[in-house]
């Protein structure tokens, strides 16, 4: 198993939607994965596949209890997805570093349900910034990957989150590899991309995600983009990604995708039938029930009934 914490100081730089496509990726290509959300946004928890609601486990359970029992609350937390073997643990609004006593709790959360035994990858979606929150997720985490934007702020923002890691999380992980994320080529772009190489030359990874509106559209819809979109400049290019990020064989996964794709909207095809079904059904009842009141009120003389009508 390997767990992956998916991190950057800023904000908005795509790190729940490269949670959510290798995630997705990842499952599709025949691996159990986790994603888990720790982010008050609770952006990741949308995927869920009941939609967004309030769960009663979450996150900030596993963070709220002791030892004892957070490995219970974790393996109740998991949720599925439309996706087989794609589950998440979803956020809560009000999660924050308050509910955390112990940073390692996840750690030992994971260990104690020996959460390895059914996942080969878990992936843990972070807030911005680098406070007990995100340090929890650091502390269970053996590698990170940082998801960033090409722009002024978020190259400095790497320069010093990578120092912070190299100062303080030395002992757990460290950062593996860094996507540049809404790449559009341009020259301003290209400079960043310079600068960040000179510095981690072997860590930026050689895939750079393009930019595509495909990934609002996937959120807003409630579409995966593999099996809704999967011919897409964005899908594309996350398969590549995949390939490098996890040595997987590209054609391989490309099949494999295909396979699952197929499946999937065959499935969501015969679902929307029940569902029609059921509707027209409900609908034909609802017209049946009225026809007999109908008939029910036309044989009724009101006179009759001892206490209906109007007697005086
Ligand atoms: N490659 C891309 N091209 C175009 N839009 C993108 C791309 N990646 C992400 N986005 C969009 O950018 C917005 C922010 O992405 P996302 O929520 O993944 O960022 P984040 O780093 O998780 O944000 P936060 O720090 O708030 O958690 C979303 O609307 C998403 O659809
Ligand atoms: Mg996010």
């Amino acid at each position: 198993m390997r767990t992956i914490a998916v991190l950057n100081y800023k904000g908005g730089v795509g790190k729940t939607t490269f949670t959510i496509s290798v995630s997705q990726a990842l499952a599709m290509a025949g691996f159990r994965v986790l994603a888990i959300d720790n982010d008050s946004q609770h952006h990741l928890s949308f995927v869920a596949e009941k939609g967004e609601q309030l769960r009663p486990t979450c996150i900030r359970d596993v963070y709220r209890s002791s030892v004892g029992i957070a490995g219970k609350k974790l393996l109740d937390a998991i949720v599925e997805t439309k996706l087989r073997n794609f589950h998440i643990i979803p956020s809560h609004a009000e999660l924050s570093g308050h509910d955390i006593k112990d940073p390692y709790i996840l750690q030992k959360a994971m260990e104690y349900c020996s959460l390895h035994r059914f996942y080969d990858y878990i992936l843990i979606d972070n807030s911005p910034g680098l406070d007990i929150l995100q340090e929890t997720a650091l502390r269970a985490a053996d590698e990170i990957f940082v998801p960033t934007e090409l722009s002024y702020f978020a190259v400095n923002g790497i320069i010093e989150l990578h120092r912070v890691i190299e100062k303080r999380f030395r002992d757990c992980c460290s950062i593996t590899k860094i996507i540049p994320n809404a790449y559009r080529g341009t020259n301003r772009q290209n400079e960043y991309l310079d600068a960040l190489s000179a510095l981690y030359r072997d860590k930026i990874t050689e895939t750079h995600i393009p930019y595509d509106t495909v990934f609002d559209t996937c959120m807003k819809e409630q579409k995966t983009l593999f099996v809704h979109k999967l011919f897409s400049k964005a899908a594309a290019h996350y398969l590549k990604l995949i390939h490098e990020l996890f040595d997987l064989d590209e054609g391989r996964v490309w099949e494999q995708v295909c396979d699952v794709k197929q499946t999937q909207l065959r499935n969501e095809a015969r679902q929307r039938f029940y569902e029609q079904q059921k509707r027209a059904s409900q609908g034909a009842e609802l017209e049946e029930n009225k026809k007999l009141k109908q008939h029910l009120m036309s044989q009724v003389h009101l006179e009759d009934m001892p206490f209906v009508g109007n007697r005086e």
